[in-house]
């Protein structure tokens, strides 16, 4: 029986085993499973032990040999995880690699730059909120009950209950002179905001429409306040947006919520109003609706329009920044291609 006590002694040992390098690993290898190592020596002892024992002591030496294979093999990972984890050391005095910053989008960028030259002149920013109802979108801004703006066709109607298609009152806002109703509602005159913002419209989408854009709108109300004021602010703005020599031309125009109502349309800033292929050869191109706040609208948000007058303007983002940067594909700005947003990195 001393095989048998050489094998369970040697049981005893493996579960034991340490190592703290790839050295003393190979060493352990060696000493208990190479060709003359300790246990290949059992293994070779057993060829002469007696047949009724060979059971009996063959599965014990399988055992053995099996228990210190998992051993030097569990080992070996511990130990090579302990080398990797110091080879990945922090090296606090390696020079960073660049970090990839993200950049401005083109949108915001000019959003932000149209609030610019108005804060100067006093305007503060107002916002409101995209899931609009139909009273400040259409009511207050004097639309008329059958209107064809609220129409299917072009406004987002909002189901109040999932899959239930009632007549609803909700929807997502079609312009931000939503704001204008909004802030008139909550605060007295003298007002003076830009109101920035997303607008939705049933539209298909291609180059030229987008069922979501920007615009920026504009409200001032006070005492006394005109039409030469309206164009005095708008000219102020398209210089410094477009440079110094911009010149402006307003053309009367209707919006149920201004009265008198205008668009605006700038000295073409390609060819500087001589005419060519993008102003199609007028020297004009128009970039805003705008007018007088229609007195229905005042009284509406509960200003007295005898004390009060006031004009309005708006704006699409898009479009300002499609004459700024020539964007003529609208998708481009909503597709997150970093090879168009990074174009703008410098600007
Ligand atoms: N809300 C108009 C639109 O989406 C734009 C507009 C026109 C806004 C005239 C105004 C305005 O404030 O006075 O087409």
């Amino acid at each position: 029986m001393a095989l048998k006590d050489n094998i369970q002694a040697l049981l005893g040992q493996v579960n034991e085993l340490k190592a703290n390098n790839a050295e003393e690993l190979e060493a352990l290898r060696i000493k208990y499973l190479s060709k003359k190592g300790e246990i290949t020596a059992l293994f070779n002892e057993f060829r002469n032990v007696a047949p009724e024992e060979k059971r009996e002591l063959g599965q014990l030496l399988n055992q053995l040999r099996q228990t210190t294979e998992e051993r030097i093999a569990s080992l070996r990972e511990a130990v090579e995880s302990r080398e990797s984890r110091a080879e990945s050391k922090l090296d606090l005095t390696r020079t960073p690699d660049p970090i990839a910053l993200g950049t401005r989008h083109p949108l915001s960028l000019v959003r932000e730059e149209i609030e610019d030259i108005f804060s100067r002149i006093g305007f503060t920013i107002a916002q409101g909120p995209e899931v609009e109802d139909d009273k400040h979108v259409y009511g207050m801004l004097n639309f008329a009950p059958e209107h064809p703006a609220r129409d299917m066709q072009d406004t987002f109607f909002v189901e109040k209950e999932i899959g239930v298609q009632k007549p609803t009152d909700v929807l997502l806002r079609s312009h931000t002179s939503s704001v204008q109703t909004r802030v008139m509602t909550s605060q007295k005159p003298p007002i003076r905001v830009l109101c920035p913002g997303r607008v939705y419209r049933n539209e298909a989408i291609s180059a030229r429409a987008h069922c979501f854009f920007h615009q920026v709108e504009g409200l001032y109300i006070d005492k006394n306040v005109s039409f030469a004021d309206l164009r005095e602010a708008l000219l102020y703005f398209s210089k410094e947006m477009f440079g110094p020599e911009t010149k402006i031309r307003l053309r009367p125009s209707y919006f149920p919520f201004t009265e008198p109502s205008a668009e605006m349309d700038i000295s073409c800033n390609i060819c500087g109003g001589t005419g060519c292929s993008f102003c199609k050869g007028t020297g004009w191109v128009e970039i805003l609706g705008c007018g007088m706040v229609d007195p229905n609208v005042l009284e509406a948000c509960g200003i007295d329009s005898k004390e009060y007058s006031g004009y309005a303007f708006g704006m699409g983002v898009e479009r300002i920044t499609n004459l700024k940067y020539r964007v003529k594909d609208l998708r481009l700005f909503s597709e997150n291609d970093v090879r168009f947003l990074r174009q703008f990195e410098s600007c």
